[in-house]
């Protein structure tokens, strides 16, 4: 079955359907079902049975009266200061306080999506309109979105599914799961959410009193808000510790492998999570390095990387000056240890096992992956899956996004597409 790939049609900005899709149904958050890779299970102690907000700050909705007003007995409630930046433009992330409160802002939204960029603090869903086309969510169906983001897919799927249908999210992301159920309270339909790795989907269905679902959905890798904030340690574009955990349940961070792995360990990781083409001399140069003083920052690793390959901060902003499609020289040493610690793929093996078993029948699954090695586990085990008959149909070729979402959008780039459906009747 040839898949159809559609034009991109104009894109539905994610801020307006929030709006339109404003109508409370009960949301309830709570950690179900999960299967945490690498946590040990003492340490699920920090995990916060979700109600409130992320930072433990209380919303302003949720103060009493007097705490808003001030009731003579202290003084009257005052907003924050915001952060005060240098110059006219705030350029840290935490200094962007408009892009990262951007349903508040939209102009700042629309500024930044014009010139092919994602605001600070939200994520800009990637094929949406290809997904959509393929998953046909229906009126009244279940769906599950295992990775659940900013919600700009599931607010997709929401919108068609309806009041009769039923959304389940799932995000390993405390802090991002946590926002994103306040951003989609009052979507208009039924809908749950757990902060569960997508590998133990089935846990979470079971806990839902669910024999399946119609949609299973996901949408592999890290987000743009993840991306971007310097405390998550991400990526090679922002100072901060070198963490690179996506659930801050997880025992071993960044720095904990760069620390203990050896070097072989390490130049396997470079080699075959990223192709690493200098694998081995990264390796080496962290083992070197180690020895005299821990790599702890996302600088120290960017400094290595950039050193082993013969360049300086400033050569190589003189290189991607006249070549800006160039790749981050540091950009595949991330990925690499960035899959190892969420065991990325370990992860995605086993929802590929479970899927055809979570859903129904006519159900369909959809995945986009980011790199070669999760969309190679993918098409093999959906068409194994046909081969043996636990699916009806499957993409035969890889569905990648239309020009004009790359342009839009450049962090699409690399995007690719599969889907698979069991049998209308089984
Ligand atoms: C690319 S983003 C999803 C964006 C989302 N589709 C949207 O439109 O906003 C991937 C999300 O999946 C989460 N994630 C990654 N691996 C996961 C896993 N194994 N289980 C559950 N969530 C996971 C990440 O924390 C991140 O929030």
């Amino acid at each position: 079955m040839t898949p159809i790939i559609r034009a991109a049609t104009a894109r539905i900005n994610p801020v307006c359907r929030t709006e339109s899709l404003r109508r409370t149904i009960g949301l309830h958050v709570f950690d179900a079902g999960e299967y945490h890779a690498g946590v040990a299970d003492g340490d699920r102690s920090g995990v916060p049975g979700v109600a409130g907000s992320a930072t433990g700050r209380k919303h302003r909705a949720d103060m009493s009266e007097s705490e808003r007003l001030g009731d003579g007995a202290g003084p009257p409630w005052k907003p924050p200061r915001r952060p005060r930046y240098r110059g006219t433009h705030p350029r840290d992330f935490r200094e962007k306080y408009k892009e990262r409160n951007i349903e508040a802002h939209p102009e700042m939204a629309m500024h930044l999506r014009a010139k092919g960029k994602t605001p600070a603090g939200s994520h800009v869903p990637v094929m949406i309109e290809q997904v959509v086309a393929h998953l046909h969510p229906a009126p009244g169906e279940i769906v599950v979105d295992c990775t659940l983001g900013y919600g700009g897919h599931a607010l997709e799927f929401a919108r068609r599914i309806g009041p009769g249908g039923r959304l389940i999210g799932l995000d390993v992301d405390r802090i991002e799961l946590e926002r994103t159920r306040e951003r989609l309270s009052g979507i208009g339909v039924p809908a749950s959410f757990h902060r569960s790795n997508f590998a133990g989907v089935d846990a979470v269905l079971a806990k839902e009193g669910l024999d399946g679902c119609d949609v299973l959905f996901a949408d592999l890798g890290v987000s743009s808000m993840q991306i971007d904030d310097p405390d998550r340690g991400m990526s090679y574009k922002h100072e901060g510790p070198l963490d690179l955990r996506m659930d801050d349940r997880l025992q071993r961070t960044g720095a904990d492998l760069v620390r203990t792995l050896g070097e072989g360990e390490l130049a396997e990781t470079l080699r075959d999570l990223a192709d690493e083409p200098d694998a081995e001399k990264i390796a080496r140069a962290i083992v070197v390095r180690r020895a005299a003083e821990p790599l702890t920052r996302t600088s120290h690793l960017v400094e290595l990387v950039l050193a082993v390959k013969g360049l300086t901060t400033a050569s190589w902003h003189k290189q991607r000056a006249s070549h800006p499609a160039l790749l981050h020289p540091a950009a595949r040493t991330f990925q690499a240890f960035r899959i190892l610690v969420n065991d990325e793929l370990g992860c995605l093996k086993r929802l590929l096992g479970l899927a055809p078993y979570c859903l129904r029948p006519g159900g369909r699954i959809g995945i986009i992956t980011f790199h070669s090695g999760e969309d190679r586990l993918v098409k093999r085990s959906f068409r194994e899956g046909v081969r043996t008959g636990l699916y009806y149909a499957a993409a035969e070729e890889v569905i990648v996004p239309q020009r004009a979402e790359v342009a839009s959008n450049p962090r699409s780039a690399s995007a690719k597409f599969r889907w698979a459906a069991t049998e209308p009747t089984r």
